[in-house]
């Protein structure tokens, strides 16, 4: 015998779009899985006479969000909508109507994400966002569940598959920013303003979940200092292959002993790292702590597909839930603590600048650094004439520090440019 729960959509694109046809047409396959029958009762869309790829009964289709989160028969909201408003009106007003709800909104989640667990947990049902981070791995509730018993120490990773799909086909096949960014769109990789992808946006939103659940304290989105890859020059691809790097976007949080280190920022990474071998919109998170040592979560990292099964497994959890009339998956602590000073916050960086090629130029550039306290790790140099291109990479030091050094270069009367300045990871001291 199977159970009936009633489903209400706030969104019907790719990713809700993909979840409602496997829901409508996968209904047997998830009946003999689970005893669930997930039944779809309301769409809430844009525009209702869009074509979705396949049909859809018609009196389903609303473009008043309101009337799916009031529907009578709708147990279980799915807010795929994206954005802040009128997503987090809605999602507010299903919870606090005992709804439970399943959401894929990072940026929602990032920015409002401690308000409505708490209405979720006041009204005793479930707010379930596994699809938020990583496309279709299970990040969110290892994070919240099996690990919960673990001391975090850092969360690091490529966690935005659109950028992450245009760096390698801009790396490994030369292709062009606009060109790859819109074949991202196109396979439904990309936010709907694809700004948040590579401004790094998205990216950030994702890092200030994952450090919320790692580290039992709220972060939200914009505390999350972040860089996106619209920064990067195709020149600077040549010269990190050149040193024996790829860029990747990395999100980074640490617990560290002044606070949580949270940024986004395009790092280098050494071609023989794990993490340089993640291609396309693939995502790779490792979690390291003192008992689990390193644990890496890989896998599709955005698309319809891999996120619609990312939603239907809370969707599932949820049911189960609310046919158990238990809800243990929103209880979720966040005490206090405090957030690093970005200018605080360590790395080793490169820079990458155009200079004076004439004797002492060198020794001026080097005593920039030694002024800043940042210690030189290696310097490579490429003469053009009377010009040269010169690439250092640094050791470790503070990020407020790096950037001063940037800073001084670029009004050095040697240094006619200060090109690019990024961050490296390598396990290399
Ligand atoms: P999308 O394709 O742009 O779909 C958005 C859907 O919401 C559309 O059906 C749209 O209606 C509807 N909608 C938007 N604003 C609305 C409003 N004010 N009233 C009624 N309907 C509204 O976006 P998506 O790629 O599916 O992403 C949805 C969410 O999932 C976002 O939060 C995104 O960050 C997240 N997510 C996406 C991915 C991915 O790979 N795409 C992966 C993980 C998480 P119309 O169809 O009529 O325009
Ligand atoms: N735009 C997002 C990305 C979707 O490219 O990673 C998955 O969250």
């Amino acid at each position: 015998m199977s159970m009936q729960i009633g489903i209400g959509f706030l969104g019907a694109g790719t990713v809700g779009g993909t979840l409602i046809r496997r829901l409508i047409f996968e209904s047997d396959a998830i009946v003999a899985k689970t005893g669930l029958q997930l039944v779809v009762e309301g769409i809430a869309v844009r525009d209702v006479r869009k074509a979705r790829g396949f049909d859809l009964p018609p009196e389903l289709l609303t473009d008043r969000p309101q009337r799916v989160v009031d529907n009578p028969n709708v147990q279980i909201v799915v807010e795929v909508m994206g954005g802040l408003d009128p997503a987090g009106p809605l999602v507010r007003r299903a919870l606090e109507s005992g709804k439970a709800v399943v959401t894929a909104n990072k940026e929602l989640m990032a920015a409002m994400g401690s308000e409505l667990l708490g209405a979720a947990e006041s009204a005793g049902v479930s707010l379930l966002f596994e699809a938020a981070v990583g496309g279709g791995i299970p990040i969110i509730r290892p994070l919240s569940e099996s690990l919960a018993g673990e001391r975090i120490s850092s969360v690091l990773g490529i966690v935005n598959g659109t950028t992450n799909y245009i760096l390698t086909e801009m790396v490994e096949n030369g292709a062009s920013y606009e060109d790859v960014l819109a074949e991202a769109q196109q396979l439904g990789y990309a936010e709907a303003d694809p700004t948040a992808d590579v401004g790094g946006a998205d990216a950030a939103s994702k890092a200030a979940i994952l450090a919320s659940l790692a580290f039992g304290m709220w972060v939200d989105g914009d505390q999350v200092p972040r860089e996106g890859i619209d920064g990067i020059e195709a020149v600077d691809f040549h010269y990190a292959k050149q040193l024996g790097y790829t860029p990747k976007l990395l999100a980074i949080a640490e617990d560290a002993p002044e606070g949580i280190a949270v940024r986004v920022h395009p790092t280098l990474v050494p071609l023989d790292h794990p993490l340089a071998s993640v291609r396309g919109a693939t995502n790779a998170v490792y979690v390291s702590g003192p008992s689990i040592g390193e644990l890496l979560f890989t896998g599709p990292g955005a698309g319809g597909e891999p996120t619609a099964t990312a939603l239907l497994g809370d969707l599932i959890t949820s049911a189960r839930e609310r046919l158990a009339r238990t809800q243990v998956s929103s209880r979720i602590r966040f005490g206090r603590g405090r957030l690093m000073n970005p200018a605080d916050m360590t790395t080793k960086g490169f820079l990458r600048m155009t200079v004076v090629d004439r004797p002492g130029v060198l020794a001026r550039i080097a005593a920039v650094f030694g002024k800043h306290q940042v210690s030189i790790k290696s310097v490579w140099q490429e003469g053009r004439a009377d010009e040269a291109t010169l690439l250092i990479v640094t050791h470790e030091s503070r990020e407020g520090d790096l950037q001063a050094t940037a800073a001084d270069l670029g009004r050095l009367d040697v240094v006619s440019e200060v090109g690019t300045v990024l961050r490296v990871h390598s396990d290399e001291p």
